[in-house]
């Protein structure tokens, strides 16, 4: 590989991962498809770039794991924009399998195995990745336990900067809708400033009392913690009592600084699931977008497919782990077809029987290539049983009704829908009243009628965004 070009991608990464500038990302996309030119192969490609990684990390702190992600995407979109070399590629690979792939699958173990940590510490911790359901928890039971009349839990809005309601007690829904306190204003406000609980209980001599124009506090019965992060305070909760109901002591204090502190973890744990959740889908998009390269039809496929199924599932009221198992599973529901030649893929005109028996291949050949990655979900009973049908007359192993897991019911709508109203290889796209009409018309058969009914409804409300218009 050319020296001069090596070292000038490190310089140029380096000042990514310095400035986050969007522009040396497009730099690092061009060094790819230049280096593909100078045909040296994806799998050296990749490891200058790990190797660039390494050699600025040197002594240095560890740059965020989404920047050096980022850089790797855009690195591997230079490398597949660079068609007709990356073809060959593909092309003279025996086993149908691309070295990138393999990188692209240890890089996913590696987030797997971070997640399920986090997912096991989560579990130890007796928390549950389900914020709102944590938040409500600790709210109630500080409501119960403290005997509040009434209160609410407040987070910080950094974009409006004020604090809103999320959780609320004996509020009226006018109140928990309009309230918005700014850092410093009142009793939420000052707690939220200072880092520090406060107790007001209406007694202008009580020393607990540390408040501008407490005056105006007179008669108040209330008490508030502040939820800390590592970060710094996102949020108070506040609870009060009537102003004859016996005032809250320093014992409630540190109670309610505990009940606090725990619903701060909880929402500490669920942003950085929710941080390592996105890397980690992004790196399966780079795994996916290989795909792309093969089938240019799929392009977009697979995140439309993720949409239109996360949609169904979230009306279908699964539990947020049953919807992000949904969500992973049909971003790599196709990635078999990585396995079958373009030629087939590609083919405008029907395909004869021994083609077609080759594109049915394509489940199977998903769970090889998603082998040994322990995925936190259940994701690879889906991806396998997507073309199953309703009516058993499916492949690849002739499931019936509800044999076939509810998740691959959910992606073969999806999927049928998506890939009806976009172009293939082999027809234009269809509209999206003649696609309802087919779905209905196969609800029974092909599709869980059930699904389709939600699909529908999905439809309707437009939560499922429109159609790609590919
Ligand atoms: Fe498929």
């Amino acid at each position: 590989m050319d020296e001069q070009l090596s070292l000038d991608y490190e310089k140029n990464l380096a000042l990514y991962l310095d400035t986050g500038r969007e522009t040396y990302l497009y730099q690092i996309s061009g060094f790819g498809k230049e280096l593909m030119k100078q045909g040296t192969g994806p799998e050296s490609i990749v490891e200058m770039h790990l190797n660039a990684i390494k050699k600025i990390n040197k002594d240095k702190k560890v740059y965020p794991k989404k920047a050096i992600d980022e850089s790797f995407t855009f690195l591997m979109e230079g490398i597949m924009s660079y068609g007709t070399a990356y073809r060959e590629y593909l092309n003279s690979m025996t086993d149908g399998y691309l070295a990138e792939i393999k990188d692209l699958n240890i890089r996913l173990s590696q987030r797997l195995t971070e997640m399920t940590v986090l997912h096991e510490t989560v579990k130890m911790t007796g928390s549950s990745l389900d914020l709102d359901e944590v938040l409500s928890l600790i709210f109630k039971s500080a409501v119960e336990t403290l005997k509040a009349e009434d209160g609410s839990l407040m987070l910080f809005n950094p974009e409006e900067k004020v604090l809103t309601i999320k959780k609320a007690h004996g509020l009226n829904e006018d109140v928990i809708r309009k309230t918005r306190i700014e850092i410093g204003e009142g009793i939420a406000g000052t707690v939220a400033l200072s880092g520090k609980p406060m107790v007001i209980c209406g007694k202008a001599d009580n020393p607990l009392v540390k408040i501008k124009g407490r005056n105006k506090y007179e008669g108040v019965n209330s008490i508030c913690a502040p939820l800390k992060t590592r970060k710094g305070t996102i949020g108070v909760i506040n609870l009060n009592r009537k102003k004859d109901s016996e005032p809250f002591a320093e014992d409630d204090l540190n109670l309610l600084s505990t009940m606090a502190h725990e619903a701060a973890s909880a929402i500490e744990n669920a942003s950085l699931y929710r941080n390592l959740h996105e890397s980690y889908l992004s790196t399966i998009r780079a795994l996916v977008s290989a795909l792309g390269i093969k089938d240019p039809y799929t392009k977009g496929h697979s995140d439309a497919v993720a949409k239109h199924a996360v949609a169904i599932a979230r009306r279908l009221g699964l539990s947020p782990k049953e919807i992000e198992g949904i969500e992973v599973a049909a971003v790599l529901h196709d990635i078999g077809k990585i396995g079958i030649r373009e030629a087939i893929l590609n083919k405008p005109g029907r395909l004869d029987e021994e083609e077609l028996r080759k594109v049915k291949k394509h489940p199977e050949l998903s769970l090889k290539i998603l082998n040994g990655i322990n995925f936190p979900w259940k994701v690879k009973p889906l991806i396998y049983a997507h073309h199953e049908r309703y009516d058993g007359k499916g492949y690849p192993a002739g499931l019936k009704g509800e044999e076939i897991p509810l998740g691959a019911r959910i992606i073969a709508v999806a999927d049928l829908y998506d890939a009806m109203t976009s172009d293939r290889a082999y027809r234009k796209a269809l509209s999206k009243e003649v696609v309802v009409e087919e779905l209905k018309r196969v609800a029974g058969t092909q599709l869980d009628p059930e699904i389709v009914k939600v699909f529908m409804e999905v439809l309707a409300s437009g939560e499922a965004g429109e159609n790609r218009g590919n």
